[in-house]
């Protein structure tokens, strides 16, 4: 069930694990913010959700306009990235919580260095997973625009059959053929208007590489060996770059490791998060 939060003037939609946990810790859990990938919402969390470790808190809020209860896709001029990360402290204002580890998928991560330029005193940790600290390249670029074409002439629709090939990995479209359907649901459930805005808001990202030398919270990157549209590469790139990242790649998952392999995912941030916290 969604859970509701008035945030910063505007209501965040997100989903929670750990909550028993927390009705009987003595003492204040810990936070996991898991933000997700494009063009999805909270709900392709649901199994790290209840997977979260004892004294640990996982929170999944909705990006903007994403998610079965959507709040409206609002913003004042061209949307940026900066709108997520402003959401995302405004959520954790709104729920006391002074500092947490970010994870984020993908679009995610992209938010998760968003935040990290707005308020790195919030973050206590980092959990990258399948996405890349680069900016778009011109033709990454061109593409999103043809992409928000085929758009508005075809709908969200037309956009779930386009990515879904790339979202899984080969090894799961070949042995988890009850994947995509569910993917594709998630996809369903976002309008127009807001799958819209978060190409945009992805075109026009800053190039985040400087940013990786500077991080000095435990960071785990997590990738899928099969992530075609976050190849290997891209994560080696800020492994590199992270002073004493850890790295975990998942053999026979592809972008959505998250979904595809959920025992592996766990054990790998379940793992960091013991380690480090
Ligand atoms: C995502 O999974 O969030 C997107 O594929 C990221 C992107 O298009 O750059």
């Amino acid at each position: 069930m969604r859970l509701r939060v008035d945030a910063g003037g505007r209501e965040i939609t997100y989903l929670e694990g750990g909550q028993l946990t927390r009705q009987v810790a003595t003492v204040r859990p810990r936070t996991l913010v898991l933000l997700h990938a494009f063009p999805l919402s909270a709900s392709m969390w649901r199994q790290q959700l209840w997977a979260a470790p004892s004294g640990w808190r996982f929170l999944a809020p909705d990006f903007r306009g994403f998610g079965p209860e959507a709040s409206l896709e609002v913003g004042n001029g061209a949307p940026s990235i900066d709108d997520f990360a402003r959401d995302v402290v405004d959520f954790l204002n709104a729920l006391s919580i002074d500092q947490a580890v970010v994870a984020g998928l993908s679009m995610g991560g992209y938010a998760a260095f968003a935040v990290l330029r707005r308020a790195p005193e919030r973050v206590a940790g980092l959990v990258l997973a399948d996405t890349r600290a680069t900016a778009d390249s011109p033709e990454g670029r061109a593409g999103r625009l043809a992409m928000i074409e085929r758009l508005d002439q075809v709908g969200v629709a037309a956009l779930a059959e386009e990515m879904l090939p790339r979202l899984l990995g080969a090894t799961t479209r070949e042995q988890q053929p009850d994947l995509a359907p569910v993917i594709r649901r998630l996809i369903l459930e976002n309008s127009v208007q807001t799958v819209r805005a978060a190409i945009l808001r992805m075109l026009s990202r800053p190039d985040s590489t400087g940013l990786l030398r500077e991080i000095s919270c435990p960071t785990l990157i997590v990738v899928g060996d099969q992530d075609a549209l976050t190849p290997i590469p891209e994560s080696q790139f800020m492994y590199e770059r992270i002073d004493g990242a850890n790295v975990e790649v998942l053999p026979q998952v592809g972008h959505m490791s998250n979904m595809e392999q959920p025992l592996g995912f766990n054990q790998a941030l379940n793992g960091f998060l013991a380690l480090h916290f």
